[in-house]
């Protein structure tokens, strides 16, 4: 069994951001994946949807699915991360007031991704972007 499925997040779209991580809940309930997974991955994804909707000049967020895990990848084109070990620290955030307003900003999305996930790589250029990888054991 082998699955994938793509995303494009633009930035600043927030009438529709939350889609991609429904659809991809969605997708793995179809799959028989078991909750307890679906709930991480749902939170990931969801974080990582709305960092490249806030955060990012847009990207897309890539669903793999194979037997014995889940790889969700989230990939963007800018404007990269200064500085990861900062931004890996809970409550460290650079949301400005009209984000943090809409209840955003707290600085816990990519805390929470590194949690929910069995596996957590980040990598970020300044100029070119950042991705992350994060696998999920099924
Ligand atoms: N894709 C990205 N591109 C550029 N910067 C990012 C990206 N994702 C996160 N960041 C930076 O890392 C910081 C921390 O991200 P994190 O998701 O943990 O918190 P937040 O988005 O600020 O708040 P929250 O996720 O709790 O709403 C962000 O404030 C931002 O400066
Ligand atoms: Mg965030």
């Amino acid at each position: 069994m082998s699955y994938e499925l793509i995303f494009d997040v633009k930035r600043g779209d927030f009438e529709t951001a939350g889609e991609a991580s429904r659809k991809i809940k969605h997708t793995l309930q179809q799959l028989g994946i078991s909750n307890k997974i679906i709930r991480k991955v749902s939170i990931a994804g969801y974080e990582g949807e709305m960092n490249l909707a806030i955060h990012s000049s847009g990207g897309k967020i890539i669903l793999e699915v194979g037997e014995k895990e889940l790889i969700l990848t989230i990939e963007d084109v800018g404007p990269g991360i200064q500085d990861l070990n900062l931004a890996m620290t809970e409550g460290w955030s650079t949301a400005g007031d009209e984000v943090r307003q809409m209840g955003f900003g707290a600085g816990m999305g990519l805390p929470n991704m590194k949690n929910n996930a069995d596996d957590f790589e980040i990598t970020s250029k300044i100029g070119e972007g950042t991705k992350i990888v994060m696998k999920f054991l099924v």
